[in-house]
């Protein structure tokens, strides 16, 4: 089935602008949630993979279009793999410097010294006729010991070291935090899902 539109499940600026990046060699006309007034599907999964679908197959049957949804999070070893699936909601106010606030103090109560922690992302592309196709992507890292800011960036990326660099997800430039993002991973097997079609 080859697929000329997509609906992008989400209402965040920033992943918005991500994936219409990513997705701009293709040719597909990329639409928004957002752009679009479509609702915010609430997530009440406990999974990222339940998240992603609830959204993607919602919008999916409320439009008659393809939708694409993600669901994402941060994952951090001392707190047993929290924020995770309440990544969004962890920060008080969904105000993100907070939030790394709130990461850094619960850490270091957690008396557990790990700073290893990861992003994944699960991307689920849903049919109007309720089929739908899963891709996952994982990057690993270790959580700074304080916020490392910089140009770019969105939600916890001050925080998050990917491993094999020195510099945050904020001051790595968003073209390299795209190449080796969770998001990005799993952008790119959708994208490469999508190419074969
Ligand atoms: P959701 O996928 O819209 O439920 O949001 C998950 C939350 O995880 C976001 O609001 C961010 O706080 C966080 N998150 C997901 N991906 C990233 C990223 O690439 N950088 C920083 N934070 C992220």
């Amino acid at each position: 089935m080859k697929i000329n539109e997509i609906i992008f499940a989400s209402h965040n600026k920033g992943k918005i602008a991500e994936i219409t990046e990513m997705l701009k060699p293709l040719r597909i006309a990329v639409k928004s949630a957002l752009d679009m007034e479509l609702p915010d599907v609430e997530e009440t999964g406990s999974t990222f993979a339940e998240n992603s679908l609830l959204k993607s197959k919602t919008i999916a049957e409320l439009t008659g279009i393809a939708c694409i949804a993600d669901d994402s999070g941060l994952c951090v070893d001392a707190l047993n793999g929290a924020p995770g699936v309440y990544s969004a909601r962890y920060a008080p106010d969904r105000d993100f410097n907070r939030g790394m606030d709130k990461l850094l103090a619960e850490m270091a109560a957690s008396g557990n010294q790990s700073r290893k922690a990861h992003f994944s992302c699960v991307i689920s592309l849903a049919y109007p006729n309720g089929e739908y196709n899963l891709f996952e992507g994982r990057v690993d890292g270790q959580i700074a010991p304080e916020k490392m800011c910089g140009p770019d960036g969105f939600g916890y990326d001050p925080l998050f070291i990917p491993d094999g660099y020195d510099c945050s997800f904020a001051q790595m430039g968003k073209e390299a935090k795209n190449k080796i993002s969770h998001r990005g991973r799993a952008m790119n097997l959708l994208k490469a899902y999508l190419e074969t079609m």
